[in-house]
């Protein structure tokens, strides 16, 4: 017994804004956006809400897999950007999708979020509790993004992307690692709403992202290989075996980095981060769904799945196709 991807959606925010546009908001130019991060443009949301990206992705990923909303056993939302603190996305999208057979919850692990859900779905199914999981990574960053910080601002975009997985006789999820340090929380954080209440009132610094970009770069290229490695050796397999390697997408430079400690060329290293900057949660599916739709993704290849972000959280997972 093992737990198959069987389908795979996305959806990103009509609005494209380009490097060039970013200039007339912060002081900033295409060619270090382009050089530092590989990044050229990204979609943001004009209306689209994580929720409705999140119920596109979705249908999209039911229509790939030939499923019914209404077949969906668990559907997890993983996000750090919901629109409502309650009820949880999950259930809206539950609502919109008329999954009304579903048990539905969020999970936020930042940009690790959508492997921490891929995992929490893998061991429901595993331990026989459900059949099947419909599992959605779907940020609207925009509305947390400090549109004056050119340190951050250029980095990030919206979207959203789904899997539909489902408990199979093939191979699927081989192995999976997950690393938390909340230690290192300070590096990338986002306040969220006050301490208000009739006995005390504190005020936060702002609602915003903060980040020191030096140390979530070399934590990114530290740890995402030795998790890597750590989950490869699990499977027994070497870095060689590996066809294609799905990365978060935050950073060209960042994938760079990790190829070259693996010792696997970049061609085995797919990217759309020139077209969507880093959607935290919903880069990984995304970014999956484009490689499928492509037709890039072949019966019985042998992938890796890495996220790493704000938490500090990372993990890895390797699955057959
Ligand atoms: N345009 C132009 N200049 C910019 C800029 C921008 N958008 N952002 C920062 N700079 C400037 C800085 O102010 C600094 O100027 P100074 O030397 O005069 O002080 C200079 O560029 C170098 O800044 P630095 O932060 O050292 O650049 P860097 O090479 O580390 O690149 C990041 C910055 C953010 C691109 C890089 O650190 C990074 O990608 N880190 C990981 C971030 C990430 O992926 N986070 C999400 C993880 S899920």
């Amino acid at each position: 017994m093992s737990v198959k991807i069987i389908g795979t959606g996305s959806a990103l925010p009509e609005k494209i804004v380009t490097n060039d546009d970013l200039t007339q908001l912060v002081d900033t130019s295409d060619e270090w956006i382009k050089e530092r991060t590989g990044i050229g443009s990204r979609r943001i949301s004009t209306g689209e809400t994580v929720v409705s990206l999140a119920a596109q992705a979705c249908e999209k990923a039911l229509e790939n897999a030939g499923r019914e909303a209404a077949q969906v056993q668990l559907l997890l939302v993983a996000t750090c950007t919901p629109e409502m603190g309650i009820p949880c996305a999950a259930c809206q999208v539950q609502s919109l999708l008329g999954a009304a057979n579903a048990v539905a919850f969020d999970l936020n692990a930042a940009c690790a979020g959508f492997l921490f859900a891929l995992n929490t779905a893998y061991a429901y199914i595993e331990a026989g509790i459900y059949e099947n999981a419909l599992i959605v990574g779907s940020e609207v960053l925009s509305k947390i993004v400090d549109w004056t910080d050119r340190g951050t601002c250029v980095l990030f975009g919206d979207g959203a992307g789904a899997v539909l997985v489902e408990r199979s006789e093939q191979p699927g999820i081989l192995g999976f690692v997950q690393h938390s340090d909340g230690t290192k929380g300070e590096v990338l954080k986002c306040d969220s709403r006050q301490l208000k209440n009739p006995y005390i009132s504190l005020t936060f610094d702002s609602p915003f992202v903060k980040m020191d970009g030096r140390e979530v770069f070399a934590f990114a290229v530290r740890q995402v290989p030795s998790c890597i490695q750590e989950v490869l050796q699990q499977t027994q397999l070497d870095a060689g075996d590996v066809d294609l390697y799905v990365l978060h997408q935050a950073n060209r430079r960042i994938v760079e980095g990790i190829a070259k400690r693996l010792g696997v060329e970049m061609d085995k290293f797919p990217m759309n981060l020139d077209r969507v900057g880093n959607m935290s949660s919903a880069a990984i599916p995304v970014l999956l769904d484009e490689l499928n739709r492509e037709g890039r993704l072949q019966e019985g290849m042998t992938l890796v799945l890495s996220g790493f972000g704000a938490g500090l959280t990372y993990g890895a997972c390797v699955l057959r196709w």
